[in-house]
């Protein structure tokens, strides 16, 4: 595959401080065509109110620069913040695009919520990615790169010298992501880490979550380079059975994402809101003694 690894590619990041979530602008500056990885839909888990603020600004960042979003894409079903995906959708008319294995991981949580009338052919985006399909942001072309483990559908999007790497590796001092929700397996995350890690040494890595531990300043990317030598996760672990025990005693001891409940039934369905019932309100499910 010809990653045009050679050109630095024009990327513009937002932080939301609430999910510590990155949201990455990709930017094809010939053109002024553009995809937006990533989006955050904010929600106040207190009351269960929503807003577009996070989604807005990049929109507007994308409007003040004059630009055309024609992707809006998921490195994969979020657990810890809700995809502005249809929002973005609505007011721009570009598709939705996720790794085809989104249909495994909505067969599961359609379950878990017992959502019959939620469909799991993956119809509620508009692109499903087969693993090394090429995507085009006008003039710059990159592709997918399936990099399951954190969950099955986990996708890598490479445009030129930047992959945006979704939770597989965050920074260096921090690791990389946990594998105990269903369909997710350590080793399989760690085969698709030296997946990533393969790409050329000066790569940048984008991240999709940074913790900042110890309030150090925000990190958006590292190097391949950077990864392998200073990862806590791989200078620690040798092989993939090494790493997925040190990952499954880790995963044992974290509970589950503040937001993972309305997440994930809310981000199946490519971030649309169940529709309201006859009083005009809409709800979402809450399972007891399930997870
Ligand atoms: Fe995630």
């Amino acid at each position: 595959m010809d990653t045009h690894s050679d050109i630095k590619t024009d990327v513009e990041s937002f932080f939301d401080p609430d999910t510590f979530t990155l949201t990455h602008l990709v930017t094809d500056p010939a053109s002024g065509k553009c995809a937006l990885i990533d989006s955050v839909l904010d929600f106040d888990p207190k009351s269960g109110r929503t807003s577009t603020k996070s989604a807005d600004k990049a929109l507007a960042r994308i409007d003040a620069r004059g630009l055309t979003l024609e992707w809006v894409l998921e490195t994969h079903v979020h657990a810890d913040h809700l995809t502005a995906g249809s929002y973005i959708r609505e007011k721009t008319g570009a598709p939705i695009g996720i790794g085809a294995n989104v249909r495994t991981v909505q067969d599961v949580f359609t379950g878990v919520f017992n959502l019959p009338g939620v469909a799991t052919d993956g119809s509620q985006f508009d692109h499903l990615f087969a693993d090394g399909e090429a995507i085009s942001i006008g003039g710059l072309t990159g592709y997918a790169m399936y990099t399951p483990g954190h969950t099955p559908a986990c996708a890598t999007y490479v445009f030129g010298d930047a992959a945006f790497i979704g939770d597989t590796l965050f920074a260096p001092d921090y690791g990389s992501a946990r594998c105990d929700f269903p369909g997710g397996d350590g080793e399989v995350l760690y085969n698709s880490i030296q997946k990533i890690l393969a790409l050329p040494d000066a790569t940048r890595l984008f991240l999709c979550h940074d913790y900042q531990p110890g309030g150090r300043e925000l990190m958006i990317s590292n190097t391949v380079a950077e990864q392998r030598q200073q990862n806590v996760h791989l200078t620690t672990c040798k092989d993939a059975a090494a790493y997925a025990k040190m990952r499954a005693d880790k995963d044992a001891t974290l509970s589950m994402p503040v937001l993972i409940l309305p997440s994930v039934q809310v981000n199946i369905r490519a971030g649309k809101l169940p529709e309201p019932e006859d009083n005009g309100t809409r709800y979402l499910k809450l399972p007891l003694d399930l997870l």
